[in-house]
Formats: C-alpha cells, sequence, structure tokens
C-alpha cells in the first residue's frame, strides 16, 4: 500500500505526526517504539527562552479525556537544538518546530532560529494554547491576530509554515481563512478545548488555574465537525487533532477532508500507540480495498 501523504508541500512517509505537548521531544520516546516509522514529530512548544508553566496541579483526568493547563514549560529553542534536535535529527520522520510566543515577535524569532536547520520539516505556530493567558485568550480566536502573526513569520523563514488553531470560537473559518491569506502553508486543528474542573468539597478549581484545555477521545466528534467545516470552506492542507485513539478515528479524519493527522493523549497513557493506528488503519484499508490514503480523502458523500 502506498502509505505517502503530501500536507504543506513535505511528503511524509504516512499520515501519523505526533502531536506537540504529549511527545516531549520526541527521543523520550524511542525506547518504546522506532520513530523513523512515523510520518512526523512535531515537538513540545518553544519559547525563545525557556518556561516554568504553570504551577502544579496541572493534569486532571476527565471522562474520555484529560484536563491540562500546563502552561507550556519548555527548555527554550537553544537548549532544545543544542541537546535534543541532533538526536532526534538521527531518525528518518520529519521534524516540527511548535512555536509560540509571549510577544507576537517570539514567534518570528523561533521561526528564523531554526531556518538554517536542514533537519526540521515546518515550523507549526501555536496560536491556541488556551492556558497562558487569561480566560484562555490566544491570537488563534481572532482573525487579525493570527494574520498579523504568520504574515511576520512567513518572513522569517523558508520553512512551511502551519498554523495551529483553536476550537474555541465560532470564527474558526474565518480564522483559518486569514492564515491562508497571510501565506500560512497548512493549518494544523485543533487545540484543546477550553474546559473546567472542579471539587465542590474545597470550592476549588482541581488544577492550579481555573481554566484547562480538554483533549482525548472526548473531543474527537467536535473536532471531527472542525476539520470538516475548515477543510470544506478553503483550499489549504489540513492536519487533524482531537481524540484519535484508533485506525478508524484516523480514517474518519482523512475522510472529512484532512491530509494528514496528529496523535495526542493516548500517547501518554500508551506510548506506542501511533505505530498501532497506523497499522490499524493499514488492515483496515486493506481489507476494504484501497490501495493509498490519498484514496479516501475528502471523499466523504454528502448527498
Ligand atoms: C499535556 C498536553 C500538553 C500539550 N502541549 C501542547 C503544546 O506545547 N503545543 C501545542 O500546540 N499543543 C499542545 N497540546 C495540544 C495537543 O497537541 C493536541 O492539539 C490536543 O491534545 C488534542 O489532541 P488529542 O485529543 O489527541 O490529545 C498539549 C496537549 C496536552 C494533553
Amino acid at each position: 500500500m502506498d502509505l505517502k501523504v503530501k500536507v504543506a508541500g513535505i511528503e511524509l512517509q504516512n499520515p501519523i505526526i505526533l502531536a506537540s505537548g504529549t511527545a516531549g521531544y520526541g527521543v523520550e520516546l524511542e525506547p518504546f517504539m522506532d520513530l523513523s516509522k512515523l510520518g512526523g514529530i512535531s515537538v513540545k512548544g518553544l519559547y525563545p527562552y525557556p518556561r516554568e508553566g504553570n504551577p502544579t496541579p496541572r493534569i486532571w483526568e476527565a471522562p474520555c479525556g484529560i484536563i491540562n493547563s500546563i502552561g507550556l514549560q519548555g527548555i527554550g529553542m537553544e537548549r532544545f537544538a543544542e541537546e535534543y534536535l541532533p538526536e532526534l535529527s538521527k531518525q528518518k520522520t520529519a521534524i516540527f518546530i511548535n512555536a509560540c510566543g509571549e510577544q507576537d515577535e517570539e514567534y518570528f524569532r523561533v521561526a528564523e532560529f531554526f531556518d538554517p536547520y536542514e533537519e526540521v520539516s515546518a515550523i507549526e505556530l501555536n496560536l491556541s494554547c488556551p492556558n497562558v493567558r487569561e480566560e484562555g485568550n490566544c491570537p488563534a480566536l481572532w482573525p487579525d491576530w493570527s494574520y498579523k502573526i504568520v504574515k511576520w513569520t512567513k518572513q522569517s523563514t523558508r520553512k512551511p509554515i502551519i498554523a495551529k488553531l483553536s476550537p474555541n470560537t465560532s470564527s474558526m473559518v474565518e480564522v483559518a481563512s486569514a492564515c491562508k491569506e497571510a501565506g500560512a502553508d497548512a493549518l494544523s486543528l485543533v487545540n484543546t478545548y477550553l474546559a473546567m474542573a472542579v471539587d465542590f468539597r474545597t470550592r476549588r478549581s482541581r488544577l492550579s488555574t481555573l481554566f484547562g484545555g480538554l483533549s482525548g477521545p472526548a473531543i474527537k466528534p467536535l473536532s471531527l465537525r472542525a476539520v470538516y467545516q475548515v477543510a470544506s470552506s478553503l483550499d489549504i492542507d489540513v492536519i487533524g487533532i482531537g481524540g484519535i485513539t484508533r485506525g478508524e478515528d484516523l480514517l474518519e479524519f482523512l475522510l472529512v477532508g484532512a491530509k494528514a493527522v496528529q496523535i495526542g493523549s493516548i500517547t501518554l497513557r500508551e506510548p506506542a500507540a501511533a505505530i498501532r493506528i497506523l497499522n490499524e488503519a493499514v488492515s483496515l484499508m486493506k481489507k476494504e480495498g484501497y490501495n493509498s490514503f490519498k484514496e479516501i480523502t475528502g471523499r466523504l458523500n454528502i448527498v
């Protein structure tokens, strides 16, 4: 079977990418699976500098998912480039840098910094983390804000730019359209859903922050709808994310228009889940008589 897919102009050996924040800097998962079997890895969000993230507790298990409020803890772009990238780049898989910024110009700095690194395939702009600003605010809630960041960062690098969108807005198609107009090569969606967990006994939040972001199987139907809406409205590559835990989930995301997918929270429970999901999808495709993933991409029958 032909497993290859093309997204943002990059050829991936298959449509499976590990989602940012659920796979560390990639190399931590080497003991569990052969990373060279993956289509790609999006590394934990990187700022130009190290960040501590939010105080604990910052993960709460919910029915069918988790609510996190990590707050983008990380070692910063320079340490990642020195300590992790050389090892990660030995793997035959595409590397995506998940770029973050407290100030808008920081996205530019991260993208510019990685431009000379040939082993980096693309820059994924994290415009959508719901647990670093008040009330879940983030650039991807606003078409103008997203446009500005994509436009700027596009000038900082020759690498493809993927804008990662938020589901926490009724203007997702407008935001997606603004990112496309600003020059984004692809969109990835979705980041987590703004959520809460509270304890009636202590009358406090279960997290150190009031809100967190919900991910996992609970969000799959919502994410599928979001991917369909964006992929069917705009002519741009879409990477589908949200609650994928089985091969069949992956095929459903391709069917509604995603060119590739990212595997997130399931990796925290089952570190090699991505490979299992790929194998399951391939078996299902063979059973149904398909020869390539491209044959079902965007082929949802809506009449
Ligand atoms: C613990 C945790 C940390 C995350 N960190 C990031 C991050 O650094 N950057 C980012 O763009 N998304 C981050 N995400 C969002 C995931 O990449 C993904 O979009 C989301 O979890 C939905 O996919 P899932 O339902 O398969 O987990 C994080 C998610 C979790 C659960």
